[in-house]
């Protein structure tokens, strides 16, 4: 290794969902790495999305119905420009997403609308289904693949950003070719969500709070950490980890929540019954589950028969499990599912750190408020993605001074052990999971501080940072507000 071997493009992009490859290709023709862990497009959550992308394009519908019920669901937490950009730029996403191959399905000449909670319209848009991700990735992977401005560096971890004060200006890699350092005008975080940080997740295990914890380390600010969203329909296999999603869709198109004695219970807690925001579903199914009963999904009325060409991913799910949901109810639970919270970023997704930008789940812009809308995470990754991608295009490059880098600086452990993950994983569900309270955020954070002390690598020691800025954060906020409910301050709700 020689400082003068490493490569220098113009923006290095963390991350091959939904996110990293809209940045990617919006930012032609400037020359751009994309590294991601495993195969390009394949590995992250977009590409398991299943209920679709959300956009005001049915009779009657409007951006800013869609920036209403986005601002609802948030409970007015939310930053009400950004949520202004996601609705108003909805459509054209859409069209985009479609002009790049992107086969929706359709109702003659019209986009099929699909039905979610909280939705005041009919307005989420679907490819194949519920196989909507699958569909989206394929399509943006096999443009980046033939893009000559992206080079696309697989099995690539990256292990630091190389800071030089409060400057951005590289990455450490680690990759099947050893430890190497790249450098860059910008560096964009796409690396998703914290799923794995939890005992149950809808998210694949790659969504394990990478990107954040290299922000965080170094010495980016990050905000609204208290805020997980838990969806309330995950199948119950009897496994841990990450659990099949159960698409909110199923209850757009009419199925119902029963529990153990068949027994809807959904509409004596809300107006809106089972599409209910996400939070109140959750812990409405989780307090049901306190309770022990089991808590079913019944689409048999709703789907039945044509629950396979309909909902073809749950329907393999199911079958993995040996049900079969046209004619028998589906056992749920609540999982973690996504994180508002996230790297700090402003209104052009620029962190608090020269250089570094973040877009999709592992940003907070503040567009989601306290709890995500449905459908707009894909919605998000598109637009803030094209966004930014645009902006880095036209930047001219800054000729920084390069800071001269050391061999000995290069950092190659990404490995976090399975003692710690589990550890976290049990303190994070138990204590900053769907119902929080003090006594127990305090053990949490008491524990994280403890199991700190026993770290060994970098990549330890950025997830314990992580948890540990979930539980301080969740103890900071004493009310309850969307989707960070605290059982000793639960009236406070608002929204
Ligand atoms: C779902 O299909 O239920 C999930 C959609 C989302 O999280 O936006």
């Amino acid at each position: 290794f020689t400082d003068k071997s490493a490569a220098h493009f113009d923006v290095i992009v963390i991350g091959s969902g939904i996110a990293g490859l809209s940045v990617a290709l919006a930012a032609a023709p400037r020359r751009v790495a994309l590294l991601t862990r495993g195969e390009a497009g394949a590995d992250g959550a977009s590409c398991w999305a299943q209920g679709g992308i959300a956009a005001a394009l049915g009779a009657g519908d409007s951006a800013a119905a869609h920036a209403r019920d986005t601002l609802v669901a948030g409970s007015h937490m939310n930053d009400a420009r950004a949520v202004q950009v996601l609705t108003a730029a909805a459509a054209d996403a859409v069209h985009w997403l479609q002009a790049n191959g992107v086969a929706f399905d359709r109702h003659g000449d019209a986009f099929a609308l699909g039905r979610e909670a909280a939705h005041g319209h009919a307005r989420i848009v679907h490819a194949q289904g519920d196989a909507t991700g699958a569909a989206v990735m394929r399509a943006l992977t096999q443009r980046a693949r033939e893009a000559a401005h992206i080079q696309c560096l697989e099995q690539s971890v990256v292990t630091e950003l190389l800071c030089h004060g409060d400057t951005v200006y590289g990455v450490c890699v680690s990759g099947a070719a050893g430890t190497h350092f790249l450098r860059a005008d910008s560096v964009v975080l796409a690396t998703g969500g914290i799923g794995a940080l939890y005992r149950h997740s809808t998210n694949p295990d790659t969504a394990d709070a990478s990107g954040l914890a290299l922000a965080i380390c170094a010495g980016a600010e990050f905000s609204d950490m208290e805020f997980v969203q838990f969806h309330p329909t995950a199948l119950r296999t009897g496994g841990s980890g990450q659990l099949p999603l159960l698409t909110e869709a199923l209850r757009g198109a009419g199925a119902v929540l029963l529990n153990g004695s068949g027994h809807r219970f959904m509409p004596a807690i809300a107006r809106e019954a089972e599409l209910a925001p996400r939070d109140v579903v959750a812990r409405a199914v989780w307090q049901e589950l306190e309770r022990g009963e089991t808590v079913w999904l019944d689409a048999t009325r709703a789907v039945g028969a044509d629950f396979p060409q309909r909902f073809p991913t749950v329907f393999a799910s199911c079958q993995a499990e040996g049900i079969d949901p046209r004619v028998a109810p589906m056992p749920v639970v609540p999982a973690q599912h996504y994180h508002m919270g996230g790297v700090r970023v402003d209104a052009y997704a620029r962190s608090s750190l020269d250089g570094l930008y973040a877009v999709g789940e592992v940003a907070c812009s503040g567009v989601h408020g306290a709890n995500r809308l449905a459908s707009n995470s894909l919605l998000e990754g598109v637009v803030f993605g094209r966004e930014l991608g645009r902006r880095l295009a036209l930047q001219p490059s800054p000729k920084l001074p390069a800071p001269p880098l050391s061999a000995s600086r290069l950092c190659s452990d990404a490995q976090v052990s399975e003692a710690i993950a589990t550890r976290i994983r049990d303190l994070l569900w138990r204590h900053a999971g769907l119902v929080r309270e003090r006594t127990g955020l305090q053990r949490a954070l008491e524990e994280l501080k403890t199991l700190e002390a026993r770290a060994q690598s970098t990549a330890e020691f950025g997830r314990i940072a992580v948890a540990r800025a979930i539980a301080f954060a969740a103890i900071r906020r004493r009310n309850s507000i969307g989707a960070h409910y605290r059982s000793d301050a639960p009236q406070s709700r608002v929204g």
